[in-house]
């Protein structure tokens, strides 16, 4: 099947399958610039999520501003540390948790861009703010991914007043998840996920995928 537009013989769905199969939650990130031509485009895929009604309610705050991005970082480690460490420890296997600390407590500063991806409560039925936004989250991290740059979804950070405060977001817009980006540091194996006939049925719940 081919879209509007698309080629026959090469309509790319192969090569967005393969993005897909191989996205990753990227915690070390380069330091090195991200051009603004790559970040115009990575709002562009996010503004093309879908949301309930096409009310589109989300709003980006894009920050490069070093002592902003820090800021950011110690909102994090604050929410880390204050309750956040304790709950993951108890869940997360070793090495994720390992990598979840180093990211809630430096990494996530270290990243050049962090765009903060909010939901506008003006423009949506609060039942379906944060489905409308996630999926705009996502397409970020997808995009982010087809340029050959990492990010991470995360929420960490989201839960703090301090956050709002510090961009300076109006009583309506929350922000919903930070997501760093940058180069990846180093590159990561595609991702692990248990098989399909984990979590799939057949017509109805029990008949086996
Ligand atoms: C709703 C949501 C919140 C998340 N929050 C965080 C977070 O605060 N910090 C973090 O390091 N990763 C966060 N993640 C990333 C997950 O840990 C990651 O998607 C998962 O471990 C799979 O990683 P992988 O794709 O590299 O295998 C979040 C993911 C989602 C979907």
């Amino acid at each position: 099947m081919s879209g509007e537009g698309g080629d026959e013989r090469d309509p790319g769905g192969e090569a967005m399958l393969r993005l897909l199969l191989s996205q990753r939650a990227h915690r070390e990130l380069l330091p090195d610039p991200v051009p603004e031509d790559a970040i115009e485009r990575l709002l562009l895929a996010a503004t093309h999520a879908p949301s309930a009604e096409d009310r589109q309610p989300w709003a980006f705050v894009v920050v490069r501003d070093a002592a902003t991005r820090a800021a950011i970082g110690e909102i994090a480690a604050g929410a880390w540390r204050s309750g956040a460490r304790e709950h993951a420890r108890a869940r997360l296997g070793d090495r994720l948790f390992a990598d979840v600390d180093r990211w809630a407590t430096g990494g996530l500063a270290r990243a050049p861009v962090v765009i903060v991806v909010c939901g506008d409560r003006s423009r949506s039925d609060p039942r379906s703010l944060a489905a409308s936004v996630y999926p705009a989250a996502q397409n970020l991290c997808l995009a982010a991914h087809a340029l050959g740059l990492g990010s991470l979804f995360s929420t960490l950070a989201t839960a703090s007043p301090d956050l709002s405060r510090r961009l300076g977001l109006p009583d309506h817009v929350v922000p919903m998840v930070v997501v760093p980006v940058g180069l990846p540091a180093r590159r990561l194996a595609p991702p692990r996920r248990a098989p399909v006939a984990s979590r799939a049925w057949r017509d109805r719940w029990g008949d086996p995928w």
